[in-house]
């Protein structure tokens, strides 16, 4: 896996991306870096080594931030460093000693961010960080923004999953959270001060992240499936 270089997005946010291919498709993938009162926080990783960061400062802790994002976690466990998982991720990679799951919306690492393990859809059991001094809310696979520019067949893929174009959710969604607790979960969300939307895949939504996640969850409050 090669990477972009270290990018800032905003005082203390920090993206590295990747080349990522998902079930053939070029998906992209990005890690996010929080510089925090007590250390870096390294969000999503991809295959870079701790020291790859130095630029930044040291990295403390490390958070898997949901069931399909744990691939590279395992030299940075070797490393030394803190990692934290989503619920249910220790059970599907028993070989990881994470430090724990974060099952709650208690901070592990410091007052700047918060924390929001969404239980409303088991295939990812993502947890969502806010970063709050820079209004920045961090989701891996909880929206897509997949750009024009991206591959044709990733983007005829997305279109198909009603994940394209735009800031969006993808069928598996509609399909599989669970409405009641998704729309009280995303209340909460919605309820957060934020203006920029760091997802893994596709572009950074840099302002009007609210309005943008807003919209991608409007079928979460309609009846159709498709609506
Ligand atoms: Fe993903």
């Amino acid at each position: 896996m090669t990477h972009q270089p270290i990018r800032t997005l905003a005082d203390g946010v920090h993206v590295v991306e990747a080349r990522q291919r998902f079930f053939g498709l070029e998906m992209g993938a990005r890690m996010t870096l929080l510089e925090l009162d007590g250390g870096l926080l390294v969000h999503s990783p991809i295959a870079m080594k701790p020291e790859d960061l130095t630029p930044l400062g040291s990295p403390k802790w490390v958070l898997a931030p949901n069931l399909l994002h744990h691939l590279y976690v395992g030299p940075w466990i070797e490393a030394g460093l803190e990692v934290y998982a989503c619920p249910g991720l220790s059970k599907k990679r028993p070989d990881l000693t994470f430090q724990e799951e974060i099952t709650s919306q208690q901070s592990p690492f410091g007052g700047d961010v918060k924390l929001l393990p969404l239980a409303c859809f088991g295939l990812t059991n993502e947890v969502v960080v806010l970063h709050q001094p820079s209004r920045t809310l961090v989701v891996t696979d909880l929206v897509f923004n997949i750009p024009p520019s991206a591959p044709w067949m990733t983007r005829v893929a997305m279109r198909c999953l009603c994940g394209y174009p735009g800031c969006k959710t993808t069928l598996l969604e509609r399909i599989g959270m669970q409405r009641d607790l998704a729309r009280r979960e995303l209340t909460t969300l919605l309820s957060w001060d934020f203006d920029r939307i760091v997802m893994a895949h596709g572009e950074v939504v840099e302002t009007g992240g609210k309005e943008a996640l807003r919209r991608a969850f409007q079928w979460l409050w309609k009846k159709k499936l498709l609506a």
